[in-house]
C-alpha cells in the first residue's frame, strides 16, 4: 500500500473535523436542531453567507430549509425564523422562552447585562416596565411626550425654512430634531442646535451606534473585533458616561420627589423608594445604562425612518399631494398637528405605515436568545441559542401585501379608502421585547411628517423618475441612499 501524502492527510482530518462538528451539531441539546447548511468547524457557515447582505442570504436559504432553520456565525448557532407564522409562534405563542437577548459581544462586554436592551432575567423586567410606564407619562412632569415633540417640530422646521429653497442633506436636522427629543424626555429639557455639548452628544452617539453593528458582527464575524476597533469604543462609551453622571448629580441637587421632570428625576424617585431593598434594580449604573439605551435605540431609528419617508414623498409627488389634501382638511394651517388628528387621516396613516414596512428598517431584528432548551415544532433549541426574527420576513410576505417590492398605501387602505390594520405590521418586533419606543416612535414619525408637509412642499433636484427608493442593505438599520431635497413653503 502506498504511504499517505500530506494531501490525503490533511483532507482525512478536514472530513474527520467536519463530521465530528456535525455530530456535535446534532446531539448539542438533547433533541433535534432545526435543518441547515453544513457548518464548517471555527469558520462555521460564514463562507456560505453574503455578509454585506446577510437578508438576501437568510432570504435564499429560508427557500431550501424552511421557515425554521440552523446557521453558524463563526462558532455561533443561531436560529433563524423566517415567515409571519414562526415568527409569531415563537415571540407571542412561546413568548417566554423566546423572550432572553441574545448575545452582542462587544455591547455584552461594556453594558455588562445592564440596562433594558443587554439585560435579561428580573432586571430586564422591572428596567423595562419602568421605562414603559415612563415614556407612557405616568408620573413625568408637567409636558406631555406629545408636547415634547411638537416643540421639537416647529423647530425643526424653522430649521428647514431658513434652507431657503436649497437644496439639503436632511440627515443631520432629523437626527438632531429627534434626539431633543430624546433629550427632553431623559433630561427635561431640549437643547440648542448649535448648543457645544448638544453636538459633542450625538457625535458620541452615532459613533457608538456604528460601533454596535460592529458589536453585532463581533459576535458574528469577529472580523471586526480588532482591539483598534474596540479602543475608540471605550473611549466614547467612558464619556458618554460621564455626560449622563453629570446630569445626574444636577438632577439629584435640585430633585422634588413630589414633582419629577424627566426620566432621570422619575428613575432617582424610584431609587430612593427601595432602598432598604437591597436586590433592588433601580441603581446608578442601571439609570445609566437605561439612558443611555433610550439615545441608541431612539435616535438612529426615528430619524432614518422619517429619511426613508422624505425621499419616497420626493419619489411619489402623487402621494405627497394626497397627503396635502389630507392635512388641510383635518388640520388646516393655523395649528400644530396633533395625535387626535390621525384617526381622522387614513391616507397619512397608511403613507406612514407602509413607510415602514417598505423600509424594513431592522430586517433582522434584534438577536434573541432562547431561555431555557425549548421544543419548537418538532425541535428542540438548547437554552442560550441566539434566536434572528427575520421581520422582513413577514413585512415582506406578498401573501398579505401584494407586490411587497412596491411602495403602496393601498397595503394599508380597504377599497372604502379607511384605514386597515395588519397583523403582518411587526416593524417593532413582536412580543415581550417588542420595541419599548414603539408609542413614541409612531407619534414622532406622524408629528413631524404632518408638521413638514403642512409647511412645505417637498422638491428633489433630480428627476424622481431617477430616485432609488430600495433601501441599502443592512444587518442592523437599513439607511437610504444619500440625497438632498429642497422644502418649498406651501
Ligand atoms: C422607527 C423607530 C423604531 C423602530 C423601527 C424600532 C425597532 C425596534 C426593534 C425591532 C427592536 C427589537 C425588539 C426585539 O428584541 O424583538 C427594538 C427594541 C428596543 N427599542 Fe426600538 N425602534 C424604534 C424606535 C425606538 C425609540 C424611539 C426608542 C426609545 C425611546 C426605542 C427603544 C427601544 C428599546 C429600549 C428596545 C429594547 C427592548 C428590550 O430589549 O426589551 N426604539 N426597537
Amino acid at each position: 500500500m502506498e504511504p499517505l501524502g500530506a494531501t490525503t492527510v490533511f483532507l482525512v482530518i478536514c472530513v474527520s473535523c467536519l463530521l465530528f462538528f456535525s455530530a456535535w451539531r446534532k446531539m448539542s441539546g438533547s433533541g433535534k436542531l432545526p435543518p441547515g447548511p453544513v457548518a464548517f468547524p471555527i469558520i462555521g457557515n460564514t463562507l456560505q453567507l453574503n455578509t454585506r447582505n446577510l437578508p438576501q442570504s437568510i432570504h435564499e436559504l429560508s427557500a431550501k430549509y424552511g421557515p425554521v432553520f440552523t446557521i453558524y456565525l463563526g462558532s455561533l448557532r443561531v436560529v433563524v425564523l423566517y415567515g409571519q407564522e414562526a415568527v409569531k409562534e415563537a415571540l407571542i405563542d412561546q413568548g417566554d422562552e423566546f423572550s432572553g437577548r441574545g448575545k452582542l459581544a462587544l455591547a455584552d462586554k461594556l453594558a455588562k447585562g445592564t440596562g433594558i436592551i443587554f439585560s435579561n432575567g428580573e432586571r430586564w423586567k422591572q428596567l423595562r416596565r419602568f421605562a414603559l410606564t415612563t415614556l407612557r407619562n405616568f408620573g413625568m412632569g408637567k409636558k406631555s411626550v406629545e408636547e415634547r415633540i411638537q416643540e421639537e417640530a416647529h423647530f425643526l422646521v424653522e430649521r428647514l425654512r431658513n434652507t431657503h429653497e436649497r437644496p439639503f442633506d436632511p440627515t443631520i436636522p432629523l437626527t438632531h430634531a429627534v434626539s431633543n427629543i430624546i433629550c427632553s424626555i431623559v433630561f427635561g429639557d431640549r437643547f440648542d442646535y448649535d448648543d457645544q455639548k448638544f453636538l459633542t452628544l450625538i457625535k458620541l452617539t452615532e459613533d457608538n451606534n456604528e460601533l454596535l453593528l460592529y458589536s453585532q458582527w463581533d459576535t458574528c464575524m469577529w472580523s471586526h473585533s480588532s482591539p483598534a476597533k474596540q479602543t475608540p469604543f471605550h473611549f466614547h462609551y467612558t464619556e458618554l458616561r460621564i455626560f449622563v453622571l453629570e446630569r445626574v448629580k444636577m438632577h439629584k441637587e435640585s430633585l422634588d420627589l413630589s414633582c419629577p421632570r424627566d426620566f432621570i428625576d422619575a428613575f432617582l424617585i424610584k431609587m430612593e423608594q427601595e432602598q432598604q431593598n437591597g436586590q433592588s434594580e433601580f441603581n446608578t449604573e442601571n439609570l445609566l445604562r437605561s439612558t443611555l439605551d433610550l439615545f441608541l435605540a431612539g435616535t438612529g431609528t426615528s430619524s432614518t425612518t422619517l429619511r426613508h419617508g422624505l425621499l419616497i414623498l420626493l419619489k411619489y409627488p402623487d402621494i405627497e399631494e394626497k397627503v396635502h389634501e389630507e392635512i388641510d382638511r383635518v388640520i388646516g394651517r393655523s395649528r400644530s398637528p396633533c395625535m387626535a388628528d390621525r384617526s381622522q387621516m387614513p391616507y397619512t396613516d397608511a403613507v406612514i405605515h407602509e413607510i415602514q414596512r417598505f423600509v424594513n428598517l431592522v430586517p433582522m431584528g434584534v438577536p434573541h436568545a432562547v431561555t431555557r432548551d425549548t421544543h419548537f415544532r418538532q425541535y428542540v433549541i438548547p437554552k442560550g441559542t441566539t434566536i434572528f426574527p427575520a421581520l422582513q420576513s413577514v413585512l415582506g410576505d406578498s401573501r398579505e401585501f401584494p407586490k411587497p417590492e412596491q411602495f403602496n398605501p393601498g397595503h394599508f387602505l380597504d377599497e372604502n379608502g379607511a384605514f386597515k390594520k395588519s397583523d403582518f405590521f411587526i416593524p417593532f418586533s413582536a412580543g415581550k421585547r417588542i420595541c419599548v419606543g414603539e408609542g413614541l416612535a409612531r407619534m414622532e414619525i406622524f408629528l413631524i411628517l404632518t408638521m413638514i408637509l403642512q409647511n412645505f412642499t417637498l422638491k428633489s433636484p433630480i428627476d424622481p423618475k431617477d430616485i432609488d427608493i430600495t433601501p441599502l442593505p443592512s444587518v442592523v438599520v437599513s439607511s437610504p441612499k444619500p440625497f438632498q431635497l429642497c422644502v418649498l413653503p406651501r
